[in-house]
Formats: structure tokens, sequence, C-alpha cells
């Protein structure tokens, strides 16, 4: 048991033990939901998003504690980053900010990347649904 522990870092076991920004958003901006169909796990990232800057981010994560590590990382790392910043977020920088993954987590790291881009996904459907219907609203008052 220890040997395997051994493979993480500490900064791993850290966001495991203590994980950061855990939960959901009331009426979030976006959503991510996400999973691997072959360990089972499952990951959903919510985001609030103003003037195009996250300013929040949460997860709910069911799966193993690499799963947990990078949930956690990566709502840490898209605060307070713009819309297309946080898009550019990949697995390799949420596991390079957690000191490194063992090879064979590195699909975790993929999850919380898809849950990120999944949730903004969603924020730019809706945003882009939300600016039509306020251009159609617009255009009708001005052809009262
Ligand atoms: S084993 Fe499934 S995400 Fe880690």
């Amino acid at each position: 048991m220890r040997d395997v522990l051994s493979l993480y870092s500490e900064k791993v076991m850290e966001h495991f033990k203590n994980p950061r920004n855990v939960g959901e958003i009331e009426n979030p901006d976006g959503i991510g939901h996400v999973g691997n169909p072959v360990c089972g796990d499952i990951m959903e990232l919510y985001i609030k998003v103003k003037d195009e800057v996250i300013v929040d981010a949460k997860f709910k994560t069911f799966g193993c504690g690499a799963a947990i590590a990078t949930s956690s990382m990566v709502t840490e790392l898209v605060k307070g980053k713009t819309v297309e910043g946080a898009l550019k977020i990949s697995n390799h920088a949420v596991a390079e900010a957690l000191g490194g993954l063992p090879p064979i987590k590195m699909h975790c790291s993929l999850l919380a990347e898809e849950a990120l881009k999944s949730a903004i996904e969603d924020y730019l459907t809706k945003s882009k649904k939300g600016k039509a219907r306020r251009h159609k609203e617009n255009a009708k008052c001005k052809i009262q």
C-alpha cells in the first residue's frame, strides 16, 4: 500500500484529502458532465461566468483519488481566467500543477479537461441562445 501511495506527489495527496471547490453552483452559467466508460468514473463541473471571466467553479466527482485531485486542481486553475484562456487548459497542465501523475493515471486528468470543456461549451451554447434572444427582443422594440 505504501509503495502505491509513493507514486503520487504530495500535492496530489493534498488535493485528494482536502479537495477545493467541492459542490454545486446555484444557477451556474455552464455545466459539464463527463464519464469514463472504462472505469465508470463520473465528473460534473459547474462554472459561473461574468464578463467572459470564470469567477467561480465547483465540481462533484464520483471517482478515483486522481480524478478527485485533478477536479480540485482544474477548478483552482480556471478561476479568474477568461473563457478563451480556460479552453487552453490541458490535462497535462492540470497534472503538472499537481506535481505530476503516474502514467497509468493520466487518463484521470483527461476527465478533468473534458469536464471543463463540456462546461464551457454549455456556457457558450446558452450565452449564444441568450444573445440571439436579446437581439430578437431588441429588434422587436425597434420595429414597434
Ligand atoms: S480511474 Fe477512472 S478517472 Fe481515475
